[in-house]
């Protein structure tokens, strides 16, 4: 099969390049892009930051990045990237180094005009001064500047609008490309061809068949380095407000009829903008893993939760009443993320049987299962039986998300990006969550590192005569 190629020569500039998320993601990504021959013949990647560093020096950051995340990289392909690789010491709030820069670019280009991309790899208090920057050292209204920017997107409703007003005074929104890298996720993405072509999957997840849904995002990790930005935001923040609430939107959400991205979108915004939570603490766990607050520069009194779970509903007359558990945490046992769709049972059937279940699992593990249940003879006991798919990608185009993400903007694919209604509307859940959570002083449970988080959790589903569901 011939892979898809970028065809026009572009320009991709990191700001931010000598950050984590441009060495842990981006560099591994482009080497991806790289190896599978994706990239045109010119093309050239500029890495843009405050800190003062050679060519030289960044080529061999850059490398080291990749080595790391691909111990058998081909240096010949290395080299290749390497090449195309250029360093530019600038500030963001600071207009002449962004005039310097469009000149460096075609310095190193000898074209006026190419594909321009702009990867926002910066903490999110400098965005402003970037959009601003690129906005008013464009060559012209229709010039092809792409501006991929990743999560998070703000820090609540009001200054995510705020943002979004800000850039669309510079840009189209079809020129902003808002990132949610588990939208890159071949996991995540098959939610999405699968209910597309498969009539069967749809029935069973059809509001009136469901008894409830169970979205888990569990991860084994602590905090890591990034303490700075997350004891300011918190899990609800973290990863609820657009990885949970973007995986409940394509659960939930009526299949969008076109393959087109303002389908797609459409369909998305539906669902968060009818999330309800209902406000009591029978709705809502938030927790603490008990070593936090010796991890390196995490504050000693540090109230800030690294668990996650909430009972929400979707205000939609396909799924009144039923319960939407999520929860998502940091130091839990296992690195897992997966979707459990509990089917309803006949009104005929004895309360101790188990139900039909639907499960997505999304990461590490990317499959499909169905559990049935099964009667063997004569005998009086139910069994579960799963049958079970892998939907993980097997061709020889399969890549990882922040390069799936990046190619797509390359070839201006949307589907896989957020628009900025959904995000306002997935933020004005969360701000509500998280007000009520402090007028109610919701309890942070501690929960012992390497567990499966607060007990309490249980409490959610319990109150409905369900459990959360751990596929073995
Ligand atoms: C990021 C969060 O968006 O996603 C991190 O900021 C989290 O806190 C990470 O660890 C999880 O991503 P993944 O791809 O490892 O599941």
């Amino acid at each position: 099969m011939k892979l898809f190629q970028i065809k026009n020569s572009f320009v991709l500039t990191i700001f931010g390049a000598s950050g984590d998320l441009a060495k842990l993601k981006l560099f591994p990504a482009l080497y991806s892009l790289a190896e599978q021959k994706r990239f045109p013949k010119d093309f050239y990647i500029i890495g843009y930051s405050r800190s003062p560093l050679t060519r030289k020096e960044f080529q061999n950051d850059f490398e080291k990045s990749i080595k790391k995340a691909h111990p058998k990289a081909d240096l010949k392909i290395i080299k290749k990237l390497t090449d195309a690789l250029y360093y530019f010491q600038g500030q963001y709030n600071h207009k002449p180094d962004f005039e310097k820069l469009r000149d460096f670019i075609k310095e190193i280009s000898g074209k006026n005009s190419l594909t321009n991309m702009a990867y926002f790899s910066v903490p999110p208090q400098v965005f402003k001064d970037i959009i601003q920057n690129l906005g008013e050292t464009k060559r012209s209204k229709t010039e092809d500047l792409r501006l991929i920017i990743e999560k998070p997107f703000g820090e609540d409703t009001q200054s995510a609008k705020e943002l979004f007003h800000f850039v669309a005074r510079y840009f189209e929104e079809e020129n902003v490309y808002l990132l949610d890298h588990y939208l890159g996720k071949t996991g995540v993405q098959s939610i999405l061809s699968l209910r597309h072509s498969n009539r069967i999957l749809n029935t069973m997840m059809k509001g009136p068949e469901v008894s409830n849904i169970q979205i888990t995002a569990s991860e084994s990790i602590g905090v890591t380095s990034r303490v700075g930005y997350f004891d300011q935001v918190g899990t609800l923040k973290d990863m609820v407000q657009s990885h949970l609430f973007q995986i409940l939107a394509l659960i939930a959400m009526s299949i969008p009829i076109t393959d087109k991205s303002e389908s797609l979108k459409r369909e998305k915004y539906n669902i968060l903008s009818a999330l309800k939570f209902n406000e009591s603490n029978k709705n809502i766990t938030l927790g603490q893993y008990e070593s936090y607050k010796n991890e390196k520069e995490v504050p000693k009194n540090s109230k800030t939760e690294t668990f996650a779970a909430l009972r929400l509903f979707i205000d939609r007359e396909s799924w009144y009443k039923t319960p939407i558990y999520v929860r998502t945490g940091k130091k839990l046992a296992e690195k897992k993320t997966c979707v459990v769709i509990e089917l309803k049972k006949f009104a005929f059937q004895s309360k101790d049987e188990e139900p039909n279940r639907l499960i997505f699992e999304l990461q590490p593990e990317e499959r499909i299962n169905i559990q049935l249940v099964n009667k063997n003879g004569l005998s009086s006991e139910y069994k579960s039986i799963t049958t079970s798919e892998s939907i993980a990608c097997n061709g020889d185009d399969c890549l990882p998300e922040h390069s799936n993400l990046l190619l797509d903007v390359m070839r201006k694919n949307r589907l896989h990006f957020l628009s900025f209604q959904e995000i306002i509307a997935s933020w004005e859940i969360t701000d509500s969550i998280i007000k009520f959570a402090k007028k109610s002083k919701t309890k942070i449970e501690l929960y012992k590192d390497g567990s499966e988080g607060p007990k309490s959790q249980h409490k959610l589903t319990e109150m409905d005569g369900f459990k959360w569901f751990d596929l073995k």
